[in-house]
């Protein structure tokens, strides 16, 4: 399936950003503000809580331990209350449309809803009017975007590498069905990263116009020299549209192993959004290996989340 990429209506006259569906046509001074304060909370200590009585609702139509978790977490240190709706036990089981659940969650005095989801424009229909009370964060839409791991791996990078006009990219994995690939290329791209390399099996190349001025890459090439390799799990659960790869077969092509490192700059560095499949695309050895910046993805993704609810809320 071909894959849409509508930019919502996601910032206001004013140039505020009201919801957080793509990273598409955000400026990079917004992005930066959002980089500045993740930074801030990174170094504060989380023992006090706000009193503001705001509420935040979680609702994960796709498996998730990151995004989910750490929104929480970001919600729970900046003193937000959190409410994780299961979709199977909320009336979206009983046929409530996603407009629904929201109208009644605004209803209620709800601040955010956060949603992850299968279809590409849930998140699209849940945020008109754009000034709605209800701020709407994708926590990961379709294969589309997801643009807080697309803000969290901007963050890791930005602490690891000083000049982004000279980094060299390497992403290489299931590029067709990556929602992070798009998102991450996204921010790259607004700060300066110019030389962004795509190596993926065939059959799961990218549709023509999902990454402007990108070439596909062999994996020898996409590596060579190269200072940053983001590794991609294969989306099997997405796979209806294209052939499933042999495991083995990818592993022996496309597997990042200490060896294929040796390609690349000696002090490059890997990145991964997870969840890792060790010994598939990513050779166990390198998960915690000092090339590896995997946990600070991780660890990352919580002051970015508490950044951007901070963000929409003004
Ligand atoms: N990176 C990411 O979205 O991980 P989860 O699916 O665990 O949230």
């Amino acid at each position: 399936m071909p894959v849409n990429r509508p930019t919502p209506l996601q910032i206001d006259r004013t140039g505020k950003l009201c919801h957080l569906i793509t990273l598409d046509g955000l400026t990079r001074t917004t992005v930066e503000s959002i980089l500045d304060r993740a930074r801030f909370h990174r170094h504060q200590e989380w023992t006090q809580v706000s009193s503001r009585p705001v509420a935040t609702a979680l609702l994960f139509c796709e498996p998730s331990t990151r995004t989910r978790a750490s929104f929480e977490l970001a919600a729970w240190r900046l003193g937000y209350h959190v409410t994780n709706l299961v979709p199977d036990h909320s009336s979206l089981a009983k046929s409530e449309t996603l407009s629904e659940t929201a109208a009644t969650l605004e209803a209620m005095g709800f601040s955010f809803l956060v949603l992850r989801h299968s279809n590409p424009l849930s998140a699209m229909t849940l945020i008109n009017p754009l000034d709605r009370p209800l701020h709407c964060i994708s926590g990961g839409t379709g294969q589309l975007s997801h643009p807080s791991q697309g803000l969290l791996d901007l963050f890791t990078v930005c602490e690891h590498f000083s000049d982004l006009d000279a980094l060299t990219v390497a992403i290489i994995g299931d590029i067709r069905h990556s929602r992070v690939a798009r998102s991450t290329f996204t921010a790259l791209r607004l700060f300066g990263v110019q030389d962004i390399r795509l190596c993926t099996p065939p059959g799961l190349e990218p549709d023509p116009g999902d990454f402007p001025e990108t070439k596909l890459y062999p994996l020898e090439g996409a590596l060579r020299g190269v200072r940053l390799v983001i590794a991609l799990r294969l989306q099997r659960e997405r796979m209806a549209d294209t052939l499933q790869p042999d495991t083995s077969r990818y592993r022996k092509n496309y597997g990042l192993t200490l060896e294929r490192l040796k390609l690349c700059d000696p002090h490059v560095r890997i990145m991964h959004p997870g969840p890792v499949m060790p010994d598939e695309e990513l050779a166990g050895e390198l998960i915690d290996s000092p090339y590896s910046l995997v946990r600070e993805q991780v660890r990352n993704g919580v002051p970015i989340r508490m950044a951007i609810f901070e963000t929409l809320a003004g």
